[in-house]
């Protein structure tokens, strides 16, 4: 019997479905049903079972799986090839692995639990299991390696998309990738990049976010938040998975027209929490102030300083702070 299709089946169905009616589908027997089901209770899901009714899929925003994920996904390329680990050591070295044995492009990995997570500038990514999305896309884009960044700069245009439809309605960007709510941190990208001087073998975009904690250490307290601190309400994981993925797919399509953010600056703009704030901005050859005016097509901070001239900022150099604050 088809795991994925029962799921789908049962999904799709918002009264019970018979025991019947599930054997004639699989031409299978009502004990091999019966199995099904206790082997899908065992995963997770949570079904109810009625005499003379037969069986219905209840909610269970807790859970994450790969049928679970793919049930959701409504994309053509990106997370079609999906891999569901519940404990790995890093989703991007796992992703980085995929593209050296071939593995084709929208192939996303994602864990409950990573015992390496790796944040950017060497940071470790403390990531246990339950209420996190740990994941990563392999993308093969026909570029030049410096074009690469912006990757994820739709990245997190995609996350803020996919959180405001599922009800997280104000979040933002802080330039130029973390996604932001009320001043504290929802979610950090790391893409990592293999390639020549002028040809990109793979880009490893690498996802994560904080979804249903209702607290976090000291440690990260002051500047981290989730999606259930900021909304009040769990989401499921699986879902906001499937969605990013779609927003994904509807950016990277424009992207990869011009490889600038040409049709997406004034999307991003609108997002971007920097947006004329005083800014301070963390460049190893000279810090200053001065305030955000947006983004330019090549995903670029302009910032206006002091003495009234338009700065250019680029990701890859420098880090920018809030003047009180982290954002
Ligand atoms: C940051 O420092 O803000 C970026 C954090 C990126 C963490 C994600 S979790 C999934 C993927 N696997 C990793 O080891 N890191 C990224």
């Amino acid at each position: 019997m088809n795991k994925e299709e029962l799921i789908s089946l049962l999904g799709k169905s918002d009264t019970y479905v018979s025991g019947q009616e599930l054997c004639e589908h699989f031409g299978v027997s009502r004990t091999a049903v019966w199995k099904a089901i206790k082997q899908l209770e065992k995963e997770g899901y949570l079904i109810e079972a009625v005499n003379n009714k037969g069986y219905r899929l209840l909610e269970n925003d807790e859970m994450m799986s790969g049928t679970e994920i793919a049930r959701y996904m409504e994309t053509s390329t990106m997370g079609q090839n999906l891999i569901f680990h519940s404990e790995t050591g890093s989703t991007n070295l796992d992703v980085k692995q995929l593209a050296e044995e071939g593995a084709p492009e929208g192939t996303l990995v994602v864990a409950d639990k990573q015992t390496a997570g790796r944040g950017r500038r060497g940071r470790t990514w403390i990531s246990p299991a339950g209420e996190s999305i740990y994941m990563s896309l392999l993308l093969r884009p026909q570029c030049m390696p410096d074009k690469a960044s912006t990757i994820t700069l739709i990245c997190a245009l995609a996350i803020v998309e996919a959180a405001r439809e599922l009800g997280l309605s104000d979040c933002g960007i802080k330039w130029p990738n973390d996604v932001v709510m009320n001043g504290k941190k929802l979610c950090g990208i790391l893409t990592e990049m293999n390639a020549e001087i002028d040809e990109i073998h793979y880009v490893v975009p690498g996802i994560g976010i904080n979804v249903n904690q209702n607290s976090f250490e000291e440690e990260i307290a002051k500047t981290a938040t989730s999606f259930y601190i900021e909304s009040g309400h769990k989401v499921n994981r699986s879902k906001l998975i499937a969605r990013i993925m779609y927003y994904f797919e509807e950016n990277y399509k424009v992207f990869i027209k011009t490889y600038d953010l040409h049709n997406l600056v004034d999307k991003y703009n609108e997002y971007l929490v920097n947006c004329g704030k005083e800014v301070r901005v963390l460049d190893p050859k000279g810090e200053f102030t001065g305030t955000a005016l947006g983004v330019n097509e090549e995903g670029e901070l302009l910032v206006k300083t002091e003495n009234d001239t338009v700065v250019t900022v680029y990701a890859g150099e420098v880090s920018v702070r809030g003047i009180y604050g982290y954002v």
